[in-house]
């Protein structure tokens, strides 16, 4: 009788375990679809909510489904729910209000610090874990941690401590609150602290601290911060997005030791998934700045703020409200090519606004996406999106070039560096071989933008001095809404 009951709940127990897994399994599919439909703009949104009901379908399962087999073998579910509860409210609660209040510009500073958080997490996951290992070799249940259960915990304190250090220090140069560091020094440290930390991960498995000998967890804790702190430090302010991304994939890869740790399949392919698009995306942002990876990492490259104004003897050509509208409304084909100014200017209501004022006297605008305009990957499409502009309307750089010849105006709308003969013509220039838009092979551009400051690679821009450039200088949003006024009165 005694053994049939035992039967019974054995086998009550493994169903839990099994809709557990069913239920990861799922999350995993939907982490999937998530991200395949966020490669579009039209079904991106509904890719976020996917992949959160994902998440959220893992946590709620976990959190009633999860059984632990005790040593008399019985099973015994997850303990301080009131403590989980607590925590998932107030994160949710930070959460929504900081992605509801953060304005579009600040958005990379908030990616950094929800980045260092899944660092940090993954950190403490680390953290609680190694005393178990101690433990197991104080009870002799283990002789020693030459195995992949310490190497998936100690690597997932290293990365996640590094990511949590480094994400945070990618945020305070992003709201330009550190400044560079450019030390050739820090470089030939931060490669030696590489291998020191990765040496210290061997001497823990190869020491096997028992109980009570916490200074090496701690140490490598330690050690962890100091290099995420001093690898971003020296990387230029404004690379900090790919700093970003290549950390975002940091931090999949230490979540992913935790569903090793755990065989907990949702957290394993969670992390997987975001170490591999991180890495792609990280890989993607170089290739379209036509820098290499490492050239990012030790390059100086470009400044956190804005260089001073370009001098020499060269003169630029400006252009009245009244001359820009006038060749508006007379011509077929209009292209804009926007960057990250018209996100600083919040600009792109007004872009749309013209499209639709030009539209209705027959002429075609289309818009000019330079893959890196801006400052974090498809931040012009986010824009444009966020203000009805039709997807159709959007011309990647490849089309819009094809097309440059036959546009009658390009308006340049807080560009610069994605519009810079530089990268096809000067081999000096730390943009040569950089794909930008050829917008000086149209017939006429205008560049609007508030004054000769250089861009995010902080060079001269002699687009601006070229014979078909006239300047409409002014904050994109305020010339913008002169523009369309002038249009509308003619
Ligand atoms: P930038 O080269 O940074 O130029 C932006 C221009 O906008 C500036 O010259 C500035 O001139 C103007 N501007 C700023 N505020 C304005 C306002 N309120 N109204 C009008 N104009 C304003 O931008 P870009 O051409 O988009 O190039 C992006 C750069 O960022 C590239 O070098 C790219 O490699 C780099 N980057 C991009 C990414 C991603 S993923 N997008 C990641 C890392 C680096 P004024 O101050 O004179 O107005």
């Amino acid at each position: 009788m005694e053994t049939i009951q035992t039967l019974t709940k054995t086998f009550e127990f493994s169903e839990y375990i099994s809709i557990l897994e069913l239920s990861y399994i799922l999350a995993s599919v939907l982490f999937i679809l998530g991200l395949k439909k966020l490669s579009h703009p039209d079904t991106a949104r509904s890719g976020n909510l996917w992949a959160a009901a994902g998440m959220g379908l893992a946590i709620v399962f976990t959190i009633l489904f999860h059984k632990t087999k005790l040593e008399d073998g019985t099973y015994q579910g997850i303990h301080n729910i009131g403590w989980i509860v607590g925590a998932l409210i107030i994160g949710t609660v930070v959460g929504w209000l900081a992605a509801r209040k953060v304005k579009m510009t600040a958005m990379p500073q908030m990616v950094s610090i929800f980045n260092g958080m899944g660092g940090a997490c993954a950190a403490l996951i680390s953290m609680m874990e190694f005393p178990r290992m101690q433990n197991e070799l104080a009870g002799h249940q283990a002789t020693t941690m030459l195995n992949g259960e310490a190497l998936a915990i100690l690597l997932g304190l290293m990365i996640g401590g590094v990511s949590f250090a480094g994400s945070m220090v990618a945020f305070g140069k992003l709201d330009e609150r550190i400044g560079d560091v450019k030390s050739p020094v820090l470089r030939y440290i931060n490669l030696s602290f590489l291998f020191i930390l990765l040496g210290f991960v061997v001497f823990i498995m190869f020491k096997s601290p028992v109980a009570g000998e916490n200074w090496m967890i701690y140490t490598l804790a330690g050690l962890a911060l100091v290099y995420g702190v001093t690898f971003v430090l020296p990387i230029g302010g404004a690379d900090m997005p790919v700093v970003i991304s290549l950390l975002n994939s940091f931090t999949g890869v230490a979540a992913a030791m935790g569903g090793f740790l755990y065989s907990n399949q949702a957290m394993l392919t969670g992390g997987i998934l975001v170490g591999s698009s991180g890495t792609i995306l990280t890989m993607l942002m170089c290739k379209a700045m036509n820098r290499s990876l490492l050239n990012v990492i030790i390059g100086a490259f470009g400044g956190s703020s804005a260089a001073g104004p370009a001098t020499g003897d060269k003169t630029v050509k400006e252009i009245s409200l009244s001359d820009a509208a006038v060749l508006l409304s007379y011509s077929q084909k209009v292209l804009v090519v926007p960057g990250y100014g018209l996100a600083v200017a919040q600009a792109q209501h007004l872009c749309h606004e013209l499209e639709n004022l030009l539209a209705s006297k027959g002429v075609e605008l289309k818009y000019g996406i330079h893959p890196v305009a801006g400052r974090m990957p498809g931040h012009m499409n986010v824009l444009l999106a966020e203000a009805d502009v039709a997807y159709e309307k959007l011309q990647e750089m490849e089309d819009a070039n094809n097309e440059m010849n036959n546009t009658d105006v390009v308006i340049v709308v807080g560009a610069n560096d994605v519009v810079n003969p530089a990268a096809e013509d000067d081999a000096s220039s730390p943009i040569y071989g950089m794909p930008v838009i050829k917008v000086w092979e149209a017939k006429n551009t205008i560049i609007m933008k508030r004054s000769m400051a250089k861009g995010y690679a902080a060079i001269e821009n002699n687009l601006f001095f070229m014979p078909k450039s006239r300047m409409l200088f002014g904050d994109a949003k305020a010339t913008l809404q002169k523009l369309v006024s002038e249009i509308k009165n003619l």
